[in-house]
Parts: C-alpha cells; structure tokens; sequence
C-alpha cells in the first residue's frame, strides 16, 4: 500500500484469485481509485494462510482482543485497521460468500469487542474501536438472474455494519460468463465501476447515477443465458475429452 493518498485496503474473496471473474470487476474499481489517487492493496484469502475460526472464547475472556491463532490473519487485521477505505468482494458460492473470504471475516471476531448493543431493531457487537471506514462490495455469480445477488447483498450489508463501517456501494455482475462471452454487453457497466473507483477514493462516497450504471441489465433473456451456460459446458467438456484422447 502506497503512503501517499487514502489507503484502500481490497478483499477478493476469489478462489481464483487473480485469475477470476471477480477480479475483472475488482481491477475495474482499482483501476479508478489508483486513478484518484487511493493507494489500493488487493489481498486473496484464498491464499492467506487463515485457520477457521475454533469459537474457543480465548479472544472474549483468556486474551481479551487477541486471538489463539498468530497466522496471516495479524497482518490483515493491521491492514484493515490502517484502512480508510475497504472493497470486498466475492463470487456468489451457493448464494452466499465464498468459504475463503467468511473464514476471514470470522477470524474478525477478537476486533469486535466483548460486549454487544441493540440500536435500529438489531443486535450489534460493539467494537472497541469506532470506525470512520466507507465500504464498497462486489459480487459476481454465474447466474443471470439479478435475484442472485439478494442473499448476498443481504449478508454484505449486515456484515459491513457488524464491522463498524459504512457500506456505499453495492455493484453485482450476473452471468460472469458474459465477460468472455459478450465483453460489449458489459463494457459500460465496468466503465462506471471505474469511475466509481475514482469518485470513492475522492471523498468515500459513489453517486447514485453511477451505481445505477454499474448494475444495469445486460442480461436480456435469463432463459437464453442458462441455456448459452449449459451449451458452454458442453462444449468445454467435448474439448477436454478430445485433448486427453491426443494425449
Ligand atoms: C462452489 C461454487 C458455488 C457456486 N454457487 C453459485 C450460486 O449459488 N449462484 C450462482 O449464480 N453462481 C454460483 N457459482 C458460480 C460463480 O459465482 C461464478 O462463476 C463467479 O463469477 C466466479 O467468480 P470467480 O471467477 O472470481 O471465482 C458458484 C461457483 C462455485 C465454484
């Protein structure tokens, strides 16, 4: 992370990391803020050495803040406290976050404080600290379908506030296929993620018009997708056993 600019700290909960769908969109948003001068450091759970969470309680009660474990969750915790900005994102897993990225977010917990508060109708851990952070989240999903993204966009929401931050944007990209398949469909949506990625490194804060053109359709008829989805498997499948008859 550079130390000029605001520090932006980028979560890619990806188990392709650098290779994934998620990060096209992720490098999209990178792309603006670096253009605005955010200095952005983008991690991968995927690759972190990260031990589950053991709900020992050691953080509550043995070394109050501090977790058993001393592994590559130190640094990250670091990082994200030096933070003034934070993206996360993700790949829809089976309607919600990948298993990389909830581990990650589980071994939060020591950060969290002991005690709890109920403020707006739910139940809050309070933090030892209180953060000032804006948060953006991204998603991409295999599905066409926008409702995809409604459990996730849930638990992002929840799971931002629960951290103590401030969540302004949202942007989700169906049918991540379409990002090989039909890259023009697509095109000015990650345009806007990047200006988006601009707009936050400026003052935390992304316009209503930009989030709007982020998450416009392109997705004109689900069915034809799913079945573009299936055709492609098909395909890719009569390839592979093709090249292991050559081989
Ligand atoms: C284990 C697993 C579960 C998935 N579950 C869903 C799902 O519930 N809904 C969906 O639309 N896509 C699902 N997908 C597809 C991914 O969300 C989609 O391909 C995504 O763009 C992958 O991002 P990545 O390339 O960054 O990993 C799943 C993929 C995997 C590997």
């Amino acid at each position: 992370m550079s130390d000029t600019g605001t520090k932006m700290l980028v979560i890619n909960g990806s188990h392709r990391a650098e290779q994934g769908f998620t990060e096209r969109v992720v490098q999209a948003f990178v792309q603006g803020a670096e253009a605005g001068k955010a200095g952005c450091e983008v991690l991968y759970p995927a690759r972190q050495k990260i031990a589950p969470c053991a709900s020992c309680g050691k953080c509550l009660f043995e070394t109050p803040g501090a977790c058993r474990y001393h592994d590559d969750m130190d640094a990250i915790i670091a990082k994200m406290e030096a933070a003034e900005l934070l993206l996360l994102a993700s790949p829809v897993y089976f309607d919600s976050m990948s298993s990389a990225l909830q581990k990650m977010i589980e071994r939060l917990r020591p950060t969290f404080g002991p005690y709890f508060a109920f403020r707006e109708g739910r139940t809050y851990h309070l933090k030892s600290r209180e953060q000032q952070q804006k948060a953006v989240v991204i998603s991409t999903a295999g599905n066409p379908e926008r409702e995809t993204f409604v459990s996730i966009s849930r638990v992002f929401n929840r799971v931002v506030k629960s951290m103590g931050a401030q969540l302004v944007g949202e942007f989700y990209f169906p049918a991540s296929h379409f990002m090989v398949s039909h890259p023009e469909l697509l095109a000015g949506q990650l345009e806007a993620v990047t200006m988006a990625g601009k707009e936050f490194a400026a003052d935390g804060s992304i316009s209503r018009e930009l989030l709007a053109q982020g998450n416009k359709e392109y997705v004109a008829d689900p069915e034809r997708a799913v079945q573009g989805i299936s055709r492609m498997i098909l395909e890719m499948r009569e390839r592979y056993r093709l090249e292991q008859e050559d081989n």
